[in-house]
């Protein structure tokens, strides 16, 4: 299938584009470089260096490409971001992905795998949560997401659209390639292990007074591997006829911050300094997922259960291209 990648330069979408080309798809890599890398773009993909706001950029690329179907990444994500400037937020989350299903609709395409985040669900009254629990965001990222699953919706019922939308928990490790590279970094793995790697001096703890077992908060990390299989089997199951169906991606178990810091010291062999800090704005204390309706329905089996697994994963790729991140001068 020729499979068009929004967001194929960056984090998730490198390593989903990876795996893709790998299973024998043509994969159109749609990115404005604003977080992600031209070096992160495989040689085998068409890539299309622009901004989703940009109408005729994508009109050309829907006019030349025969695309069977999109994976829409390209997102802003930065939780701390989307409280101080909620516009550019809804913006790019929103706005240009109206844009991209009129763009698609307009050429005949009717498939759509989107990433959608936990972020909606906001602080859920019951863990694990799963896919039926109220939306109640309460940061602008995780509005910005149910918005566009919401007007995702209406595009099935009004115009035959078929969508997968996978509410990602949180992605972290690396393939043999691709890693998190980010500047400035907000996610806290690869933050971490930039302290492990004595990149910057400490690691700040947000929030030490949260309702948890040690006071910080707590999150499911999901290896970015298996996100991208999920991708795969999701292309699988996307239904010739008009639908939504939404998955919870998540490995189903809780780490503290500092949980995540210690297993961090014992995989690096180092000592992790940490500071504490206020509470970051727009935090939930707890977000753990139920995927039990991804396993089942779509057959999907993460890999990568421990979370031991996933930060040896990130430790060797961030240690192996630590002097090319270095001279993009990161700090945390
Ligand atoms: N944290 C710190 N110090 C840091 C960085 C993070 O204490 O230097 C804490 C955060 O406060 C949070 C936890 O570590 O409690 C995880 O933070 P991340 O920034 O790594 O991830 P988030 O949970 O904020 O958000 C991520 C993605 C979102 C996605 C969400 C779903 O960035 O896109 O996971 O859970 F929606």
């Amino acid at each position: 299938m020729n499979i068009l990648v929004t967001g194929g330069a960056g984090y998730i979408g490198s390593v989903l584009t990876e795996e893709l080309a790998r299973q024998g798809h043509n994969v159109i890599v749609f990115d404005n470089l604003t977080r992600g890398h031209r070096a992160a773009v495989i040689p085998e993909a068409v890539f299309i260096h622009a901004d989703l706001g940009d109408g005729e950029a994508l009109e050309e690329t829907f006019q030349h490409h025969a695309i069977d179907a999109v994976m829409h990444l390209a997102a802003k994500t930065s939780v701390a971001d989307s409280m101080t400037e909620p516009g550019r937020f809804f913006q790019n989350n929103v706005a240009c992905g109206v844009d991209l299903l009129e763009c698609m609709l307009k050429h005949g395409v009717k498939k759509i795998i989107f990433s959608s985040s936990a972020a909606i669900y906001g602080q859920p009254e019951e863990i694990p949560v799963a896919e039926t629990a109220p939306a109640l965001p309460i940061n602008t990222y995780g509005e910005s997401k149910l918005i566009f699953e919401r007007i995702l919706k209406w595009y099935t019922q009004a115009k035959g659209l078929s969508c997968i939308s996978l509410r990602y928990f949180n992605v972290a490790g690396a393939s043999r390639r691709f890693g998190s590279d980010h500047y400035p970094e907000t996610s806290l793995i690869p933050r971490v292990i930039r302290v492990a790697l004595g990149q910057v001096e400490y690691l700040p703890v947000f929030g030490t007074d949260y309702d948890t077992e040690d006071g910080t908060c707590v999150r499911d990390y999901i290896h970015v591997l298996d996100i991208a299989q999920a991708h795969i089997l999701a292309l699988q199951h996307l239904e010739e006829r008009a639908g939504i169906k939404v998955y919870n991606l998540g490995n189903g178990v809780g780490y503290s911050v500092m949980e995540v810091v210690e297993i961090a010291g014992k995989v690096t062999g180092t000592t992790i300094p940490v500071k504490v800090n206020a509470r970051r704005n727009g935090d939930p204390a707890c977000l753990v997922a139920s995927s039990a309706l991804a396993r089942l329905e779509l057959g999907w089996i993460p890999r990568y259960h421990g979370l031991e697994s996933i930060v040896k994963s990130a430790w060797k790729w961030q240690k192996e291209h630590s002097v090319d991140m270095t001279t993009r001068r990161h700090r945390v």
